[in-house]
């Protein structure tokens, strides 16, 4: 599924996203769809890191332990209220950082692709569903 490879904002830049490229339709480097934010390109590639490393080098830090109130992975009822807001709006939150980057962009894990992030999003849920 690649309807998230138009969101491409820097973990700096907290406008609000522009959604989202039809399904099929994929920037790569060189086209002018993916020149317009400030970012070399879009990840072609997708989920190349494995989802429970990712968790377990970066989003550990915050999840495992509930800083900042960040919800803690396996725990229902801090993540049902955010399941409910719907998985779009958990990936774009978790790309693009959250709450004045509370929740920073990509969780820290810049050498992660979108798909990436999207995957140990997954991850996580996982273990709450
Ligand atoms: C520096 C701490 C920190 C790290 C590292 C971190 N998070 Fe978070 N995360 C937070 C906090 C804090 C929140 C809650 C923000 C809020 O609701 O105010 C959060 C919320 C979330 C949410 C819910 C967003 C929503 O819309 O409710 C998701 C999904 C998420 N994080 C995924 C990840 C993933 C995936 C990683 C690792 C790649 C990660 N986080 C790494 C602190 C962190």
């Amino acid at each position: 599924m690649m309807v998230f490879s138009g969101l491409l904002l820097a973990a700096s830049d907290d406008k609000i996203i522009e959604r989202i490229a039809p399904a099929g339709s994929v920037c790569v480097v060189g086209d002018s769809c993916a020149g317009g934010l400030g970012m070399a390109s879009v990840a072609a590639n997708s989920g190349s890191q494995d989802p429970e490393q990712t968790y377990n080098t970066y989003c550990v830090a915050c999840h495992a332990s509930g800083v900042n109130n960040s919800p803690i992975m396996g725990d229902a009822a801090a993540w049902q209220p955010r399941i409910d807001k719907g998985m779009d709006t958990l990936y774009e939150n978790a790309i693009n950082g959250f709450n004045n980057n509370a929740m920073p962009a990509k969780g820290l894990c810049m050498s992660c692709s979108n798909e990436d992030v999207m995957a140990t999003v997954d991850y996580i849920l996982s273990a709450v569903q």
